[in-house]
């Protein structure tokens, strides 16, 4: 038998178009074996995704499942209302300012998104 697979690199995550431009969208991959729920921040034809995890208390930033509080071109966590840049996933207000997402590889190809 040939060496266990762990990661599914270019498993496709969701279409392109799933993912309202300028907002968010959820999305669950397998990634070194665990079911992660990952953040898809869209701008334009640019996707970054980020682990579903806030720098400030580890909570997940939904208000519920694949629900995310997006305002002023901002993603906002639901939890103390810490405030992301879209796509690139920094903290630019709140009590993490300063703080990354932490960021999953992804490609766009042809109309979907896929783990890179
Ligand atoms: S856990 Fe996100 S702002 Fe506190």
């Amino acid at each position: 038998m040939g060496p266990q697979v762990t990661e599914s690199t270019g498993s496709v995550l969701c279409q392109l178009a799933d993912i309202p431009d300028g907002g968010a969208f959820e999305a669950t991959a397998e990634i070194a074996g665990e079911r992660e729920s990952l953040l898809l921040l869209r701008a334009g034809e640019r996707v970054q995704a980020f682990y579903n995890i806030c720098p400030h208390a580890g909570r997940a930033l939904n208000w519920a499942p694949g629900r995310f509080l997006v305002e002023s071109g901002l993603l906002i966590c639901a939890a103390h209302g810490a405030s992301f840049s879209i796509p690139e996933g920094r903290c630019v207000m709140g009590p993490c300012r300063g703080a990354s997402l932490r960021e999953v590889a992804v490609r766009v190809e042809a109309g979907q998104v896929r783990l890179a």
